[in-house]
């Protein structure tokens, strides 16, 4: 194991200390979502995704110049747009603060599940989904899709791996899909990097599942 859970608990400790009550809180379900996750998804990687989880939202409640500074200094190549979407930033954001701030957990997989958790990506990892996924449908989220997608989700977990691989796929490109969607209905411009997440996701799912369910279409 790679961290133990006293480890933990001091990350735990240490992220409440710089955020609000309510941040944690949903920081703390998130960490909870995703153990549980991982238990079916990771069993191996379930510190890592634990320790994701409480990094995830560590630069959210920063000032938004202070993170264009974090950004600019980092030369984050989404720069300009992350910029114009202080609301995204905070996953970059945090992804470059964990290296200096908390260096024992600035593990690549826990950086880049930080980094897109915000999001989706074009490429993205099983840990780098749950993290997405968890952040989307943890408990405390408010929201009537949440909750629905987080059913969904849970409801009658198939047994076999390739089958739950494929629910958290299923699952993540619903949610991508879903979010440029609801923006483009506010009339709003969906962020491009979940815009090309989502056509990424939706051509390997066509691959992956859609083919080898009609080899002769
Ligand atoms: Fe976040
Ligand atoms: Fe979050």
């Amino acid at each position: 194991m790679t961290f133990n859970d006293k480890e933990l608990t001091e990350l735990s400790d240490a992220v409440r200390a710089t955020m609000s009550e309510k941040r944690f809180r949903h920081t703390k379900s998130v960490e909870e979502e995703i153990a549980r996750m991982g238990a079916l998804y990771l069993p191996e990687k379930i510190p890592e995704l634990r320790a994701a989880a409480l990094l995830h939202d560590i630069a959210k409640e920063l000032p938004t110049e202070e993170q264009q500074e974090i950004c600019r200094t980092n030369d984050d190549p989404d720069l300009a747009h992350a910029i114009r979407s202080p609301a995204i930033m905070h996953g970059h954001t945090a992804s470059y603060l964990i290296p200096i701030i908390y260096p024992k957990y600035a593990l690549p997989e826990i950086i880049s599940a930080v980094y897109k958790h915000t999001t989706g990506a074009e490429e993205m990892s099983v840990f780098d989904k749950l993290l997405f996924l968890a952040d989307f449908i943890e408990p405390e989220r408010p929201w009537q899709v949440c909750q629905d997608v987080r059913r969904s989700f849970w409801d009658a977990m198939p047994d076999t791996e390739p089958e739950r691989i494929r629910r958290l796929d299923e699952t993540v490109l619903y949610i991508l899909e879903f979010t440029v969607q609801y923006l483009r209905d506010k009339g709003t411009i969906p962020d491009p990097t979940t815009e090309k997440a989502a056509a990424a996701l939706r051509r390997e799912y066509e691959i992956r599942y859609r083919l080898k369910e009609k080899p002769n279409d």
